[in-house]
C-alpha cells in the first residue's frame, strides 16, 4: 500500500525537472544530444525533460531491469537496446532513480565500449546510502533515504508506475 501523504509532491516534481533541463541546456549549447532513457522507470521522469531542454538532440531507450519486488537482485538484464549509433555522439543516460548503481555501473560501461564523444548521467532519485558501485551521477533531483518509493515511474511489481508524484511504498504485514 502507498502511505501517508506524496514524499515528492508533482509541484515539487515538476520544479526539479525544470531546474535539471536548464542546467543541461546550458552545458549542453552548441551541441547535439543523445538522450537515453531507461525504461521502464525512467519513461515519465525523461519525457517531461527532454520536453524542457532546449539543444537538438536525438531521443532513444533502452529496457533494463534488475530488481524482484523491492530487492535488487545484482544481476542486470538488458531486454532491449537502443538503436541508435553511440560512435562520436553526446549521450545523456536518463534514470529514474540510483539506488545500488549496479544497473547504471552496468548499462555505462556498456555504452562508453561503444566509444561516445560523452557520456553523463542524469537522475531524478539518488539514494547514496545504499551505493555498491562507485559511480559519478553528473545531474542529481533529489538525494533521498532509504525507503522504498513509487510514483512517478517507480514500482512495486509493476504497479503506482502512473502517479504523478512519489509516494513511500509499505508492504501489507
Ligand atoms: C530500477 C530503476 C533503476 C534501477 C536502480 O529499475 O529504474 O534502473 O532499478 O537500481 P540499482 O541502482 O540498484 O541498480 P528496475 O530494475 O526495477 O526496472 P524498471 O525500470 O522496469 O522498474
Amino acid at each position: 500500500m502507498v502511505i501517508g501523504k506524496p514524499f515528492l509532491t508533482v509541484e515539487q516534481i515538476q520544479g526539479k525537472v525544470k531546474e535539471l533541463a536548464n542546467i543541461i541546456s546550458r552545458d549542453y549549447e552548441g551541441k547535439e544530444l543523445l538522450a537515453v532513457g531507461i525504461l521502464k522507470g525512467a519513461f515519465m521522469f525523461f519525457s517531461d525533460l527532454v520536453r524542457n531542454i532546449r539543444v537538438p538532440m536525438h531521443i532513444d531507450f533502452l529496457v533494463s531491469s534488475s530488481y524482484v519486488k523491492t530487492q535488487s537482485n545484482g544481476k542486470v538484464n538488458l531486454h532491449a537496446d537502443i538503436r541508435s549509433t553511440v560512435q562520436g555522439r553526446h549521450v545523456l543516460l536518463v534514470e529514474d532513480i540510483v539506488d545500488t548503481g549496479l544497473s547504471l555501473n552496468y548499462l555505462r560501461h556498456m555504452l562508453l565500449g561503444r566509444d561516445p564523444a560523452s557520456l553523463k548521467i542524469c537522475a531524478l532519485l539518488d539514494k547514496k546510502s545504499r551505493r555498491k558501485a562507485d559511480i559519478q551521477i553528473d545531474y542529481v533531483g533529489f538525494e533521498i533515504p532509504d525507503r522504498f518509493v513509487v510514483g512517478y515511474g517507480l514500482d512495486f511489481e509493476d504497479r503506482y508506475r502512473n502517479l504523478p508524484y512519489i509516494s513511500v511504498f509499505k508492504e501489507k504485514t
